[in-house]
């Protein structure tokens, strides 16, 4: 597959776009300080938490598992068997989420959870953090992915 361009200067801090390349879904999110200060506490809880697993590109092994810290660029395929993991950014009544839950993802088929740089809580059936897929800075806002 052609990699992927994409403009990313319109993505607003807590904000998150969603691309598609080689038929996957793409995720961009632009993290704020909060979000990021998040990673801190749940790095006791993931099973991974520097990426230091193999298959993850150098850029992804750190704490933000990101070239930039605020953004992330992760494939939005649970490592489990492939369902989509959906959302889970905000806390508060409409969003079905506990306020105790500082944000990230949640698989729907077997209820594994991901934080906000896509790495896996300890104890769930999915093995790994999410892909981080090759990608660089074109430009300070323009990502090619692939
Ligand atoms: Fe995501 Fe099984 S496919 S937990």
């Amino acid at each position: 597959g052609a990699p992927v361009e994409v403009d990313i200067s319109k993505l607003q801090p807590g904000q998150m776009m969603t691309v598609e390349w080689r038929g996957k879904p793409v995720w961009i999110i632009n993290r704020t300080k909060e979000m990021l200060d998040s990673l801190k506490k749940t790095d006791g809880e993931v099973s991974d938490p520097n990426s230091d697993k193999p298959m993850q590109p150098e850029y992804a092994k750190n704490e933000t598992r990101s070239i930039k810290p605020e953004i992330l660029v992760a494939v939005g395929i649970c490592t489990h068997l492939g369902c989509s993991p959906s959302d889970k950014f905000k806390t508060g009544p409409e969003s079905g989420v506990s306020a105790d839950w500082p944000g990230g993802f949640l698989c729907p088929c077997h209820g594994s959870t991901f934080d906000l740089a896509g790495r896996v809580y300890k104890s769930k059936p999915a093995p790994d953090n999410l892909e981080i897929p090759p990608h660089k800075y074109l430009a300070d806002t323009k990502i090619l992915i692939g």
